[in-house]
């Protein structure tokens, strides 16, 4: 039998899953209703927060869109992040009607330098938006120092980072507000949907009703077993709440974070050992006192030292029937930012070098031995004449 192609990032969906959004879908209440209530519950457990410092929503992009709303920032601040995040990050400053201004990566950890971002701050500087990339902790000590010394509100990107931590306290709980993913590749998912979380429950109450149309009461409230409810539009909102048949997917996944952390986590490890003798950058080990999510597993390809290059590389592995990822070129690089803000790549040298080689291999829990075997030997074999570690 041949192999199937190993979709990149294909998540593991359980019979709890599909019982759930079976219950769901036989309710007769699909939209807004008592499943997101639980998962918004269950969620703000896992981080140690009451329920009200929780908002669901429909993706990550909406929560930081809110976020960025709900800090009610002077219209034009300039609010500070990462050139190796995914396009949605700095999006949502410019809807929220504010500047992006990127500041460089650091080479070992690929997460944003607190050198650089105080490099970065002006007077129009109100916000700092780190990214815990690829599941590793951003130093939160020296960002929120920054913050601090400069009044800046901080908004963590927390979409691969639902179970990092910094010197034991969970990613997302340092800034003012934090943003999580719950897209399919995600580490857990409701397929599209997200959290926002925040320390302020007045600013959750105000992103909760920006995310329905800025009306005063959701529909579960409306149209609910406690019969009809007039609502009021109280400010011009957005469609972005999450709905019962996607938390019935999440409140399953929320309840297997640990073991399907500990499932990336052995490949994680399988994939250090086997690849350990490639001339190819593996990522930084953890750093100490610290919980890494373990989202992506990136190995950098350079055309000097693996004899091949990185685009080659990609070709090779799908070649074999293996999906991968490229996470991600610099934000710099692409023309509308480049022709909005005039940025260059060269600006952001090591992003824009990270986004040059980077290849993120899968790591979904729901690959067995077999497939990470498969990814070890295709990894080996794109890069022809090396040999991987058994
Ligand atoms: C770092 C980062 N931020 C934001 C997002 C946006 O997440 P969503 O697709 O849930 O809107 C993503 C999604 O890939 C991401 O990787």
């Amino acid at each position: 039998m041949t192999n199937p192609f190993l979709v990149f990032g294909a998540p593991a969906i359980g019979e709890a899953e599909i019982a759930e959004v079976e219950a769901c879908l036989r309710s007769g209440w699909l939209g807004t209703g008592p499943r997101v209530a639980r998962l918004e519950q269950a969620f703000a457990a896992w981080q140690g927060l009451y329920s009200e410092q929780v908002a669901a929503v429909n993706s990550c992009t909406a929560a930081l869109h809110l976020a960025l709303l709900a800090a009610k920032l002077p219209p034009g601040s300039e609010v500070i992040t990462t050139p190796l995040t995914f396009c949605a990050t700095v999006n949502a400053i410019i809807h929220a009607g504010l500047t992006p201004v990127l500041a460089d990566i650091d080479p070992v950890t690929q997460n944003i330098d607190p050198a650089a971002i105080a490099a970065a701050i002006t007077p129009k500087t109100r916000a700092i938006l780190p990214v815990h990339f690829a599941g590793r902790a951003c130093d939160m000590n020296a960002i929120m120092a920054l913050a601090k010394a400069h009044d800046l509100v901080v908004i963590e990107d927390c979409a691969h980072a639902v179970e990092t931590s910094w010197r034991g306290k969970k990613a997302g709980t340092f800034g003012d507000f934090g943003c999580f993913s719950f897209y399919a590749t995600k580490n857990m998912t409701t397929g599209e949907g997200g959290m926002i979380i925040g320390q302020d429950k007045a600013m959750i109450a105000r992103a909760k009703v920006l995310a329905l149309h800025g009306m005063s009461k959701d529909a579960w409230y409306r149209f609910g077993d406690k019969g009809y409810q007039h609502y009021q539009v109280v400010e011009a909102g957005f469609k972005y709440n999450m709905m019962d048949l996607q938390a019935a997917i999440g409140i399953h996944q929320l309840a297997k974070i640990e073991q399907h952390w500990q499932r990336r986590e052995a490949i994680w490890q399988r994939y250090m050992q086997a690849f350990v003798d490639l001339p190819v950058d593996l990522p930084a080990p953890p750093a100490a006192n610290s919980r890494h999510a373990y989202h992506l597993f990136a190995i950098g390809v350079d055309v000097r030292q693996a004899g091949i290059s990185r685009d080659d590389f990609l070709a090779a592995m799908n070649q074999q029937k293996v999906g991968v990822g490229v996470h991600y070129l610099s934000l710099a690089g692409h023309p509308y930012y480049q022709a909005r803000f005039g940025w260059q790549p060269e600006q952001y040298p090591h992003a824009m070098r990270a986004g040059q080689r980077t290849v993120s291999l899968p790591l979904s829990p729901g690959l067995s031995d077999g497939d990470v075997e498969r990814v070890i030997q295709a990894v080996g074999a794109s890069l022809s004449g090396n040999k991987v570690r058994y």
